[in-house]
């Protein structure tokens, strides 16, 4: 099994160029085979996420080729299956999009369960509540669902949690029902907005799109279209704080500023100088002392749970104490272990972490546990003295494209090995 080895402590120097949305790129994949005609995806990150999902939708019978410039093309002149099998949704939970875009397009649909994941429970009732709502009939079978409708039928739904996918998929299903849908309670991140705009392009008529109520009319088709992925905002936040924390000035390229509000607003607090110049954001912090940020995670626009184990490796050499509040998943404080094993000082009280900043982090043998976790344990080898040695790295393939690359470009003494 691979394992990444990291050389400590070091400073980061020069550009990082960051890769498409891996959040945004799953459910517009997955909407894909719903156009009668071919689209054309840029900006597709290359993860084992997105590997994945290519997987599954050649395997229900979408053509997939890549252009020279190594662009997407889907197409799909009927689908030979409508099953997202066990085997594909057990490594890839996002799986569970193309139970919308199956009963929207073809009103059937036959979707393993998802089950649990290392970072909580995570179940799908409000997906399922709001198709049943649109008229979906649908039963769990043998760990799978189940679902068919002769033609679903718009509907009034309040999902009664915040829930990124379930609006995703809800929003996918309605686009060709009949009549119109209103999603009450929806997401707004901006892979929820980059999806509703893609879906708009292929002819769908959401309005509302940014804000938590999407008006959505059927339409009786949609049609193909050449569409570019936002950047990941997660990937883009993980390089800012690799900076903050080893007292490092880079630059990231092909950003979204304006998607990283609230994690920009928390380097800052922890004494990073930042300017942004255009899809440019330059961090500084050289020769500044770090400090702690207190971070509570909450839907967007407030601080994504998908930063919360970067912030702590921060906090945990920053200079006083802290509190990481995780709102969103029971069990993602996986990476603590971890860092009290390469040193830091974490106290947890159920959903929130009590940090003591140290004076300095030690290099340990580490295990990554999912994948953000995975993200902060290189961030911790980084500032970490010694030869730090992260196994079941897999994780973090499913998310960041090339990073040894791209930290090796930074200056980090970093490589893969087995
Ligand atoms: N929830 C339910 N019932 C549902 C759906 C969600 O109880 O039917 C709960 C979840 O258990 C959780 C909360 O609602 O406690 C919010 O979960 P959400 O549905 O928003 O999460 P998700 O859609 O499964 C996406 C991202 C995650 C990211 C979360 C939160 C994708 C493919 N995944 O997950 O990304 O952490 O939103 O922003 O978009 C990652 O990239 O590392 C990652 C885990």
């Amino acid at each position: 099994m691979d394992k990444l080895v990291i050389n400590g402590p070091c400073q980061l120097t020069g550009n990082v160029t960051i890769s498409g949305s891996k959040n945004a790129a799953l459910p517009i994949l997955m909407a894909c085979f719903m156009a009668e005609t071919k689209v054309t995806l840029s900006n597709v990150p290359h993860l084992k996420d997105v590997t994945t999902t290519i997987q599954l939708l050649a395997s229900m019978g979408v053509d997939v080729l890549f252009d020279e410039k190594l662009n997407i093309e889907l197409y799909s002149a009927g689908l030979t299956s409508k099953e997202a099998p066990y085997e594909l949704v057990k490594t890839m939970r996002a799986s569970i999009l193309v139970l919308g875009p199956l009963l929207s397009k073809y009103g059937e649909a036959k979707v393993s369960l998802p089950g649990g994941c290392a970072i909580g429970s995570r179940p799908v009732d409000i997906h399922i509540k709001g198709m049943q709502q649109m008229g979906a009939d649908i039963r769990i079978e043998k760990g799978y669902i189940i679902a068919s409708a002769k033609k679903l039928i718009g509907a009034d739904i309040t999902m009664e949690l915040v829930t990124v996918t379930g609006t995703e998929n809800l929003m996918m299903a309605a686009v060709l029902a009949e009549g119109q849908t209103v999603l009450r309670n929806s997401a707004i991140e901006p892979e929820v907005t980059d999806l509703a705009c893609f879906l708009n392009a292929m002819g769908a008529k959401i309005l509302g799109i940014g804000t938590d109520t999407l008006i959505i009319d059927g339409v009786k088709s949609l049609t193909g279209v050449k569409y570019t992925i936002i950047p990941d905002r997660i990937e883009a936040g993980t390089y800012l704080a690799a900076a903050a924390l080893t007292g490092s000035k880079i630059t990231i390229n092909n950003a979204d500023a304006s998607h990283l509000t609230s994690v920009l607003k928390k380097l800052r607090a922890a004494g990073a100088e930042i300017t942004v110049d255009g899809s440019n954001i330059t961090l500084d912090m050289v020769g500044k002392k770090l400090l702690p940020v207190d971070i509570s995670t909450a839907p967007y626009p407030y601080f994504p749970t998908d930063m919360q184990a970067q912030l702590m490796v921060m906090n945990s050499i920053a200079d006083g104490s802290s509190s990481v509040a995780e709102n969103i998943f029971e069990n993602r404080f996986m990476h603590v272990s971890e860092l009290i094993r390469m040193g830091a000082d974490i106290y947890l009280e159920g959903n929130i972490a009590k940090i003591k900043g140290v004076d300095k982090l030690v290099a340990a043998p580490v295990m990554a546990t999912d994948l953000r976790a995975s993200a902060s344990l290189i961030l911790a080898s980084l500032v970490a003295e010694g030869e730090t040695e992260i196994n079941r790295i897999y994780h973090i393939d499913r998310g960041y494209e090339l990073i040894e690359e791209k930290f090796h470009k930074l200056g980090v003494d970093i490589h893969r090995t087995n």
